[in-house]
């Protein structure tokens, strides 16, 4: 591992694990539904959904769906803007929204809010780290892989100005390496 790669938080065996652990789960809480859409946060959970969905054992389809946050800390809610939506029509259907990371919260809130317009039959979460001591609006996550502090972590999908999305591995980006940026 090269001097610049981010320290390990959160370790590839860990998250595999966890992962596994939250697909038994899902597949038992979800039983023999005809179908689970799962919806995918783009970009930083497509990592999280492929693996997460290869390891369910009930049907499912997978939809995507793009974001942008106008500011992070304090923003007011109206600060999330939809840039792509789903394709496939999910009225009737059991959603699951599947998130890389929860921080103040506002993204979650907003994507339950606007995907329950759609008018289907139930919307659960999905997320792989909550940053607990962030939030800012109170927001349910059904499925949640780990919780971690208030930093900047990189990896598993997870960015720093587009950088570290495919390491295998949560980790943190070490100052240095953001002021040489
Ligand atoms: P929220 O609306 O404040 O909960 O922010 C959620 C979004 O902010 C996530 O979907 C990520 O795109 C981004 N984000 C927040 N914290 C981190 C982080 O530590 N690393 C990478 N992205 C983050």
């Amino acid at each position: 591992m090269s001097d610049n790669a981010p320290e390990v938080l959160i370790s590839e065996d860990r998250i595999q694990t966890r992962v596994a652990e939250l697909a038994a789960q899902i597949s038992s809480d979800y039983g023999d539904i005809a179908e689970l859409v799962m919806i995918g946060v783009l970009k930083g959970a497509f990592i999280f959904l492929a693996d997460l969905s290869r390891k369910l054992s009930i049907p499912r389809t997978i939809e995507f769906i793009a974001i942008s946050s106008y500011g992070k800390k304090s923003a007011p809610s109206g600060a999330v803007r939809l840039v792509m939506d789903v394709r496939g029509n999910i009225e009737g259907k059991h959603v699951l929204i599947v998130e890389d990371i929860v921080d103040t919260g506002h993204t979650l809130k907003y994507l339950m809010g606007m995907l329950g317009s759609h008018r289907p039959a139930s919307v659960k979460t999905a997320a792989l780290v909550r940053k607990a001591e962030s939030a800012e609006v109170d927001v349910t996550i059904d499925y949640l892989g780990f919780d971690i502090g208030d930093e900047w972590v990189v990896g598993y999908g997870l960015d720093y100005a587009e950088q570290y999305r495919t390491l295998p591995y949560i980790g943190v980006v070490k100052p240095a390496n953001i002021q040489a940026r």
